[in-house]
């Protein structure tokens, strides 16, 4: 039985702006060199699904010459092979030496999966500030979310971020992914949920039809109301569909910045609960208010270049 610990409420970790999470294949160039041009808010460079086995060592040093010069303008992350697969290792140390925001290990089954990370990372002298990110995608990892989860709650714990993967979860399962995503929502919920309780972020997964500028809008409106952070992508035609949804509208700023103001009216102070425009408005709307004026002071600082 894992010892309960108290759990980190999400409000401890800074807030970063994940409304748009992009891979890009690390052996890919072009696609590698398009990158300052586009307004993602975070790049996953991805040596895992999108790099065939012949070519694994190849993008490692692709990895290794583009993280030499990489611009410090938002997020990178590494998305590894898994320490089971014959390119982990490898592809640990390079992550190491190639120095990104995050690691992003796929397929995260169980809790040792995530300490085996952590120990590694430790042995190969990681910095504090490299975070992990685990992806869960297999029907293992949905069963184990919550405890795989509650490895965040451990001191010193790097995990920082869930991301759903479900073109390998409906290969495990055999599920559908059509529109709408009926079958796959209870799964997602679970990784929502558990994101939470680990005091986690939780990005959606991808949407390949890129092509279908209606699908991406669905998709992630779909995943704002399920209570994403953001989604991960696969092509530049996405990234617009996803900054809207999940970004702060102008409406919900301003409402929040009517809440934070009416409760600091003199009248108001050390009140529970007051009454804005025929609504109650509790200090949990409070809190949740200043969350999200702090998610509006992170777009607009990621929009100016700072991470
Ligand atoms: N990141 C950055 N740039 C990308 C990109 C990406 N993920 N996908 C496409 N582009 C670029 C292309 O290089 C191209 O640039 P150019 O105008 O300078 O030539 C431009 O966007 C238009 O691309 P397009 O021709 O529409 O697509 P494509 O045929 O080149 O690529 C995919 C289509 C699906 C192969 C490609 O988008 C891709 O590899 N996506 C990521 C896949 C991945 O990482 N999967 C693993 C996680 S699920
Ligand atoms: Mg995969």
């Amino acid at each position: 039985m894992t010892e309960k610990k108290p759990i980190a409420a999400s409000s401890d970790r800074p807030v970063r702006p994940r409304r748009s999470v992009l891979y890009v294949p690390a052996n890919n160039e072009r696609a590698l060199g398009k990158i300052a041009s586009l307004d993602c808010d975070a790049v996953i460079v991805d040596l895992e699904d999108s790099v065939a086995p012949d070519g694994k060592e190849a993008a490692r040093q692709a990895c290794a010459r583009w993280f030499s010069s990489r611009p410090m303008d938002r997020e990178y992350i590494l998305r590894i092979n898994a320490l089971s697969s014959p390119w982990g290792s490898d592809d640990l140390a390079a992550a190491v030496r190639c120095a990104p925001d995050a690691v992003l290990l796929p397929k995260a089954d169980k809790p040792q999966d995530i300490r085996a990370i952590e120990a590694g990372l430790r042995d190969l002298g990681a910095p504090d500030n490299l975070r992990l990110w685990a992806m869960i995608e297999t029907p293992a990892g949905i069963c184990n979310a919550r405890a795989i989860a509650e490895t965040a709650h451990a001191p010193g714990s790097r995990l920082d971020c869930f991301v759903a993967g479900t073109n390998d979860l409906a290969k495990e399962t055999g599920t559908a992914l059509s529109p709408g995503r009926t079958y796959l929502v209870p799964w997602l919920m679970e990784i929502v949920l558990s994101a939470r309780y680990g005091g986690l972020d939780a990005l959606d997964g991808v949407l390949n039809e890129f092509r279908d500028a209606g699908a991406i809008a669905a998709e992630c409106r779909q995943g704002r109301e399920m209570g994403f952070d953001g989604k991960t992508l696969i092509h530049p035609a996405q990234i617009e569909a996803a900054n809207a949804a999940f970004g702060v509208s102008g409406d919900r700023e301003a409402d929040a910045r009517l809440i934070v103001d009416t409760f600091d009216k003199p009248e108001n102070r050390g009140k529970g609960v007051i009454r804005i425009d025929g609504r109650m408005v509790e200090l949990l709307h409070l809190e949740q208010a200043k969350k999200t004026l702090e998610k509006v002071r992170a777009q607009r600082a990621r929009s100016k270049g700072n991470p």
